[in-house]
């Protein structure tokens, strides 16, 4: 497991950031080529603004179909679209990382991608741009995509988006690695899945940002679970994957965690990743707690410019994940089991007087482990360098009181650091 994969991750490609550019200044009226005035960055601010309240403190204001605003479809792709694109990339690459997963490598040329709550097809965005850095694959590849979402304009947005970036790629990249793209769009809600869906199965299912959308309050968990299992059961492969994304806000994902203990009380799917156990989950023990991914990323310059103007801050990408599959696979499997216990890094590094300490997930739970300064050793050293999200191998814990430990003769090795 290396992380030769971090540009992919944090960077948004010139060829992804110039398509987006372009199509906002189409929304907006804007001759191409031509820089956004003044007048256009203001209101490109104030719809930020106005779709972020919607996501945050008045989702009860929002409008059922309010991407049908090009106003507000614009200020989507400029500030919400870009960093939601490369989320998808670290799910994507874990998958890679199971020897007898062949979701990208081996799907006989041709990958089937189900994008619910499509919205301007951003995750399909994602996945177009992670599938054209990749370099493992042999032949070429052809995607078969069916976006859905209940606004026609998201529909739309999400066909001419993923064309115009998979032909902007399969012109720059050597040996036509990209064959043939289709998409098909299919206008549905959400609650009642199936009445769109014909029984077809796909090799991925992606909900990215969508299922919060239809999940009010926590009473309607159930429904989030009832619609990934008919994703599963009806439309997912037997050797699919589906990935679901939220936002790192406490109650979209504690309602994700809340979904993932769910489906796993129900005996049907595994969770393949971020957590390498099948146990409940540790963060809902606490309401406080959530679980959520966290990393810098190269900021686009008008996402800058609309951090400016709006005082918000996306130096960060957010967001809580979970890949499910129904074939047992999971990234536990290939985790080494060498007397050590390993973890998923569930918080940032805390840093204190005298001492250092971080959250880990494994099968002791949710545990907080501390290593004094004093007991830094060559063994130890690299607890200094693990950072949320990654997956560690840790040997000699103690218990001192109510507090977890390691000290000199204790170990720490990151196995995976994507
Ligand atoms: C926040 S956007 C996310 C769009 C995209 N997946 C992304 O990650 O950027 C939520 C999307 O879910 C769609 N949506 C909301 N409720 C829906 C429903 N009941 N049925 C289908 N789509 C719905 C919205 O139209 C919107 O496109």
């Amino acid at each position: 497991m290396n992380d030769s994969t971090k540009p992919l991750m944090t960077t948004l490609p010139e060829i992804v950031d110039d398509l987006i550019l372009e199509r906002v200044r189409q929304l907006l009226e804007v001759p191409a080529n031509s820089p956004l005035k003044e007048s256009d960055l203001k209101k490109l601010a104030l719809n930020t603004k106005r779709l972020s309240d919607y996501f945050t403190k008045k989702v009860e204001e929002r409008p059922e179909f309010y991407l049908k605003d090009d106003r507000l479809m614009a200020a989507y792709l400029a500030y919400f679209l870009p960093s939601n694109l490369l989320k998808v990339n670290k799910a994507l690459s874990e998958l890679m990382l199971h020897p007898a997963v062949d979701q990208f490598t081996d799907c006989g040329g041709k990958l089937s991608v189900l994008d619910v709550g499509c919205g301007p097809g951003t995750a399909t965005l994602g996945l177009i741009n992670f599938l054209a850095q990749l370099e493992q694959r042999e032949g070429p590849l052809s995607l078969n995509l069916m976006a859905a979402d209940n606004t026609q304009q998201c529909l739309d947005e999400a066909s001419l988006m993923p064309r115009r970036l998979w032909n902007a790629y399969s012109e720059k990249l050597p040996e036509n690695r990209l064959a043939d793209l289709t998409v098909r769009t299919v206008k549905l809600d959400m609650s009642k899945i199936n009445e769109g869906l014909c029984g077809e199965r796909f090799d991925l299912i992606i909900l990215a940002n969508s299922i919060g959308e239809i999940l009010a309050d926590n009473s309607r968990v159930d429904m989030g679970c009832d619609l990934v299992e008919t994703l599963m059961e009806d439309h997912l492969e037997a050797r699919g994957g589906m990935l679901i994304i939220e936002p790192a806000l406490r109650d979209s994902s504690r309602k994700l965690l809340m979904i993932r203990d769910e489906l796993l009380a129900r005996g049907r799917s595994s969770v393949y990743s971020p957590c390498i156990i099948q146990d409940k989950c540790g963060a809902l023990d606490n309401p406080k707690d959530w679980c959520h991914e966290g990393y810098g990323w190269a900021m686009t310059s008008l996402i800058k410019e609309m951090d400016k103007r709006t005082g918000f801050n996306k130096s960060q990408l957010k967001y809580s994940y979970l890949v499910l599959r129904k074939d047992g696979m999971t990234l536990q499997d290939i985790l080494p089991a060498d007397g050590g216990e390993n973890f998923r890094v569930v918080s940032d590094l805390l840093i204190m007087k005298g001492e250092r300490k971080v959250f880990l997930c494994g099968q002791r739970g949710r545990i907080q482990l501390g290593r004094l300064d004093r007991d830094l050793s060559d063994a130890n050293r690299q607890f200094d360098e693990i950072r949320r999200g990654d997956i560690v191998e840790v040997k000699g814990i103690y218990q001192k009181g109510e507090v977890l430990r390691i000290d000199k003769e204790g170990s720490v090795r990151v196995i995976s650091s994507l």
